[in-house]
């Protein structure tokens, strides 16, 4: 386990503790979809609105086959499943989250078209040119070598195929406060500025086909968080579950982060020329 992955790791049996949570709030498991999981599963800013936003930006049919390059606890892969029909493999450095992955899409009945491996989205070891379509959704900030990333994705990615990076961009407003929901500090927190992306893309070869800012939803997003959370109390599972108590701080940061504008919240969409 590297840094990264401990940073991420709770304190084990996680899936038994969303299991409780969900049983504690009367959730029916047989009835259970991927929106009610969203506030644990879409582990990035904006939740599912973001991940419908990139359904429509990968252009997918049910006959696609996606990769989710640092899957998480695999949200974004069972959205783009449940709504397109498509089948998705995630691969994703902490193996907790993996383990939580593959129990989520049992739960919701996407199991069969949804898969999660412990991996390195930098190097897959997937064939060349094996998926129609892959996206990346806030996971570039743990990686310094993003040109690796990139070259990894494009490498994958069939000629043709679209390729969504969703990313916590350094705004110009200064260095970050931390803790944040990716780091406890700078030793594994590595931003990428909106110009370096616009060069990062073409450098591994792809063409950018689009540039959404929505830092201002972003925060947004947070206040709206906040005022539901007031107004009716914490859903029953959250990031929490294994970000711990000092996620309350972390959350806080990010409004500050946003607002201050240290922080950018982009989405890249690119293509893979034929
Ligand atoms: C903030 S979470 C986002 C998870 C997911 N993409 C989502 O939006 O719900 C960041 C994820 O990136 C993963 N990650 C970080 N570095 C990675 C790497 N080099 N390879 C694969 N996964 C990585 C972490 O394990 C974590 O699951």
């Amino acid at each position: 386990m590297n840094d990264v992955s401990r940073f991420y790791s709770g304190p084990g049996e996680l899936v038994a503790a969303i299991s409780s949570a969900l049983d504690a709030a009367g959730l029916d498991r047989k009835t259970l979809r991927p929106a009610g999981l969203a506030p644990v599963d879409e582990f990035h800013i904006r939740g599912r609105v973001a991940t419908l936003e990139i359904v429509e930006a990968l252009g997918l049919t049910a006959d696609s086959h996606v990769l989710d390059l640092g899957s998480g606890l695999g949200g974004p892969a069972r959205t783009l499943a449940e709504v397109t029909g498509c089948t998705v493999t995630g691969v994703d450095l902490t193996s907790e989250f993996c383990e939580v992955a593959t129990a989520l899409s049992e739960w919701t009945g996407l199991a069969d078209r949804t898969s999660f491996h412990v991996g390195n989205a930098a190097a897959t070891g997937l064939p060349d040119a094996a998926v129609d379509a892959a996206l990346t959704v806030h996971v570039a900030m743990n990686i310094s070598d993003k040109p690796r990333l990139y070259a990894e994705a494009f490498r994958v990615l069939r000629p043709g195929g679209r390729f969504v990076v969703y990313d916590v961009l350094q705004g110009e407003g200064g260095d970050v406060h931390y803790p944040v929901p990716w780091a406890n500090n700078s030793s594994t927190s590595f931003l990428a500025t909106p110009q370096d992306m616009r060069e990062l893309l073409p450098a591994a070869g792809f063409e950018i086909i689009s540039e959404v800012d929505s830092s201002d939803q972003s925060l947004v997003w947070f206040q709206q968080m906040r005022a539901r959370i007031e107004r009716d109390g914490p859903p029953p599972v959250t990031f929490a579950a294994f970000l711990g108590d000092a996620f309350g701080q972390m959350a806080a940061n990010q409004v500050a982060n946003l607002a201050e504008r240290r922080i950018r919240t982009v989405m890249f969409t690119c293509t893979r020329p034929l």
